[in-house]
């Protein structure tokens, strides 16, 4: 069988996951970042049908996206939970822990990730890994303030801290904050990591989504879709 390209693999597993998860009613969840994207317009094409959706966004992004996409977005602050929320990962392990954030967005996405009861994620095989760390740097979102300072204390977790830029300059969350891209040689603990990186002052948060994905739905290059569970 020919193999299918990246974008249509994001397409696939995007539509599957709306699809199976998203049903008339539910307050959703829209992630941020090229595979949530297809989810986004998947449920555009809902609420043109007749769906009555209410939805959160996990980024300005998302939200412009969805309006345009003739989607009725809420501030989180006015639901009081997410039925289900429909995101992309940057790498997934076998237990379904996340890396996330090398699209920006990684606070929202966790805030909205806490208030969601079932949150599925939407990846391409590219993204399946054995250990975390092994392909992609953890984003962690910083506050300006005395940042190279925060950056050092990093440092001594045992990665390399590079300060994200973007077209030349530093780059900006939707919260204003900046993100350092930490490469470790290996991530033997997610949980004690994230532990110390949590007491950093100044990190506002870290790109490892720990026991928050419910379902994580994976394309292949055949065009199949399969699910890993949560036991
Ligand atoms: C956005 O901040 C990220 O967490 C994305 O969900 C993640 O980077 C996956 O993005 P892609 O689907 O574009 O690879």
């Amino acid at each position: 069988m020919t193999a299918i390209d990246t974008q249509a693999l994001k397409k696939i597993v995007a539509e599957k996951a709306v699809n199976d998860y998203v049903k008339d009613g539910m307050i959703v969840g829209l992630g941020t970042g090229s595979t949530a994207y297809f989810a986004i317009k998947r449920v555009g094409e809902l609420v043109a049908s007749g769906y009555k959706l209410t939805c959160v966004a996990t980024s300005h992004q998302t939200e412009e996206l969805a309006r345009e996409s003739g989607i009725n977005v809420v501030p989180l602050c006015d639901v009081d939970h997410v039925d289900v929320t429909i995101d992309g990962a940057d790498e997934v392990d076998p237990e379904l822990q996340l890396i996330k954030g090398l699209g920006g967005a990684l606070l929202r996405e966790k805030i909205v990730a806490a208030a969601t009861l079932e949150e599925i994620i939407v990846v391409d095989e590219s993204k399946i890994v054995e250990k975390l760390g092994s392909k992609c740097p953890l984003p962690v979102e910083v506050v300006p303030y005395g940042h190279n300072r925060t950056a050092y204390a990093l440092s001594r977790q045992g990665c390399e801290p590079v300060l994200r830029m973007k077209d030349g300059k530093i780059f900006k969350t939707d919260g204003g904050n900046f993100v350092y891209d930490c490469r470790f040689k290996e991530i033997p603990s997610p949980f004690f990591l994230e532990t110390r990186l949590n007491v950093i002052p100044g990190v506002v948060e870290n790109g490892l989504f720990l026991n928050t994905a419910a379902v994580v739905l994976v394309s292949h290059p055949d065009g199949t879709v399969t699910k890993m569970e949560r036991d």
